[in-house]
Order: structure tokens, then C-alpha cells, then sequence
């Protein structure tokens, strides 16, 4: 279990750069945006992983609902303080996902758009089923990834400030196995393209009961019940 460290440190490194490149709406993210706020019914608490420059938070808070901003990298986060915005280093396969602001309070929704895509394969199911942990029953999910094969390990910059990004690809169904373990209820996974050549695989998906995930990865006992108040 580890969080590739190289690109979290890339994304520090150009932060300020990333955000201005990434300030406009992708035409397919505008879509699931629309989507996930209707299915929450335009109001609600959202965790946000991966705020970046604080794009989709900013729309989502548009339309009505109220979102935690956290990244993993201190480039983003420092980058939405100065912008007046509160923000929370958090890596979500390590950290308490519970609400500082709201105690004991489940999230509505968890929001993670191109972020999981730095998660390593083999902690992707931790990271799904600690999202579902910390949100209510029937609370909905945003994820994207990148639709293909294996992992890809890009490398810029010089000697001075050198990048290094490891991304981890996925097909539909390794994708819905992992999800419907962890404890979601896959409604939809859709195939979405971004730049030409930029394959996302976008998942629309739903809470489930605990009993809905007894008999799956999370027997009555394991530890991993959620430590926020009954719902
Ligand atoms: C491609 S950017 C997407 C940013 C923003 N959500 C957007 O759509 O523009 C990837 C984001 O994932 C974050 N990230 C990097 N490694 C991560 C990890 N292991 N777990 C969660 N997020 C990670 C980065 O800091 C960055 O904010």
C-alpha cells in the first residue's frame, strides 16, 4: 500500500501552471457535473478528491451544493487558500475522510474527477470502499479514469525540476468489479473522450446498504464499519 510520492511532488511543482490549463470545463465533465448534481437533488455535502485548481468545486457549489476541497498535493491546496477558499491536504487511501467541518456527518457525495487515476491498482478496492465508508447510504459517486491498459509512467522536465507521473488505466469491468466491492452501486459507467485520444472511463454510482455488502468484501466484523453515527 503506497501513494506514489514523484507525482504528487509533480503536481507541487506545477500547481499554479496546471490550474490555468485546466480552468475550462471539459465538455463531458460539464455532463457528469449536471448528472451528479440532479442526483443529489441540488443540495448536499460533497467531498471533493483532488480539487486541483478548484474548477468542478466551484461549479458544483454554483449549483447548490456545499464541497469540502482536499488534494493530496500542497501545490493545490496552498493554491486554493491564497484564493480564499478553505482546503484540506488529504490522501484518501491514508487519511480520515470525516468531515472536520460537519462531526459525524457522512458525506451526500464523494466527487473525484482524474484523481484516482494516481492510485496504484492494487489500493484502488481500499480507496473506493474508505470514500463509501465516509458517506450516507444511497450518497452518490463521481469517479473518472483512464480507459486502457496496464500503467503508464511519464517523465519531463531537466535535472532542476524533474516530473514523474504514474497513472493507472482501466477497462469497464476490472473498473465495475472494484467498485461494486467496495461498496457502491454502479448505475452507469460511460466512455467519455476528452483531447482526441483522451479515453475516460466516467462512473455514475450509488452508496449501498451495509447489508447490500455483506458476503462481498465487507463481512459484519472486519474493522472496516464506519465509524461515523448510524444512518
Ligand atoms: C489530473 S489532476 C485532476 C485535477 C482536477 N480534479 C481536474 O479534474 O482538473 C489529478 C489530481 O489528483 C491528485 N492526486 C495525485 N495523486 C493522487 C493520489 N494518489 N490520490 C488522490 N489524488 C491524487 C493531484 O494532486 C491532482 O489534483
Amino acid at each position: 500500500m503506497s501513494t506514489d510520492r514523484d507525482t504528487v511532488r509533480s503536481y507541487d511543482t506545477v500547481a499554479a501552471e496546471y490550474a490555468a490549463e485546466a480552468a475550462a470545463v471539459p465538455e463531458w465533465v460539464a455532463t457528469e457535473i449536471d448528472a451528479f448534481v440532479a442526483e443529489l437533488g441540488g443540495s448536499g455535502r460533497v467531498l471533493e478528491i483532488g480539487s486541483g485548481g478548484g474548477r468542478d468545486a466551484l461549479e458544483l457549489e454554483k449549483r447548490g451544493i456545499s464541497v469540502r476541497r482536499t488534494d493530496i498535493s500542497n501545490g493545490f491546496v496552498e493554491l486554493l487558500r491564497e484564493a480564499g477558499f478553505e482546503a484540506d491536504l488529504l490522501d484518501p487511501l491514508t487519511d480520515d475522510l470525516a468531515d472536520p467541518r460537519r462531526p459525524g456527518m457522512p458525506y451526500n457525495g464523494i466527487w473525484a474527477c482524474a484523481s484516482l487515476i494516481h492510485v496504484a491498482r492494487e489500493d484502488f478496492s481500499t480507496v473506493l470502499g474508505r470514500l463509501a465508508e465516509a458517506t450516507r447510504t444511497d450518497g452518490r459517486l463521481h469517479v473518472s479514469v483512464r480507459e486502457g491498459d496496464g500503467e503508464d509512467v511519464s517523465t519531463y522536465g531537466g535535472a532542476a525540476a524533474p516530473r514523474r507521473y504514474v497513472e493507472t488505466y482501466w477497462r469497464e469491468a476490472a473498473l465495475r468489479s472494484a467498485l461494486t466491492k467496495a461498496g457502491w452501486i454502479v448505475s452507469q459507467i460511460r466512455p467519455c473522450i476528452g483531447r482526441p485520444d483522451d479515453r475516460w472511463l466516467s462512473v455514475r454510482a450509488r452508496r449501498a446498504r451495509r447489508t447490500q455488502t455483506l458476503g462481498l468484501d465487507w463481512p459484519s466484523g472486519s474493522g472496516r464499519e464506519s465509524k461515523l453515527k448510524p444512518r
